[in-house]
């Protein structure tokens, strides 16, 4: 039997009480429950600046050393994305855009992406749950190489969607981010089985 697939788990928001971090802890669970190790990543640890080519060409700051061996270390990515102005917030993006930067060895960062898996929610007190935020998530994260899952959840009134243990109070949304981890978890063994094919 083969090894569990790592999965590198983040939400997009830094503040405590986020609700993205509330259902980032879920789908990790629902992830471990798949067969998957599950790394959970508090931002706020591994603050980085806005991206400034200026401060890159004066040595990677540790920061994104580090992320980037965690990243290596990984087989995909677990992300719940809170939704700003209809779009991804300036922290994932920064976040992703530093990991993509060159390795010290000097070859690109985005390979540490290619070819891995994605899983990918949100959570919002709005009506759509962040479900904007999530297709220009998508699209980022395939941009960048990753096998993003077709399975996703956005889950809107976000204050009253989580019961007293954190668990999802609506079944039918237990139920998909049920579906979206065994996705996620079934496609990480078969997508790092490929890589290893390839190198
Ligand atoms: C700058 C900004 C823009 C926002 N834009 C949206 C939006 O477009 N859609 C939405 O559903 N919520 C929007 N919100 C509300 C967030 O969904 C809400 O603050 C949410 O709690 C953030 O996620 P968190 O709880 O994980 O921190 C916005 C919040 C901020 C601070």
């Amino acid at each position: 039997m083969s090894s569990p697939p790592r999965l590198l788990a983040f939400a997009g928001s830094l503040r405590q009480e986020s609700f993205n971090k509330r259902l980032l802890r879920v789908l990790a669970d629902a992830a471990r429950t798949s067969g998957a190790e599950v790394t959970l990543l508090e931002l706020r640890e591994h603050p980085l600046p806005i991206y400034d080519g200026d401060i890159e060409a004066k040595g990677m700051p540790d920061q994104v050393r580090r992320l980037q061996a965690l990243l290596a270390d990984h087989d995909g990515l677990l992300i719940s994305c809170p939704e700003y102005n209809g779009g991804v917030p300036a922290l994932v993006k920064n976040t992703l855009d530093w990991i993509s930067r060159p390795l010290e060895d000097g070859s690109s960062g985005m390979g540490l992406y290619r070819g891995k898996v994605a899983g990918i929610c949100a959570a919002s007190p709005g009506g759509l749950g962040g479900l904007r935020a999530l297709i220009a998530l998508r699209d980022l994260l395939a941009k960048l190489g990753l096998w993003v899952a077709p399975s996703q959840l956005a889950v809107a009134s976000a204050n009253d969607a989580f019961d007293s243990t954190g668990a999802l109070a609506d079944e039918r949304q237990a139920k998909s981010i049920g579906r979206l981890a065994s996705e996620v978890v079934g496609a990480a063994r078969v997508l790092r089985d490929l890589r290893h094919d390839n190198t």
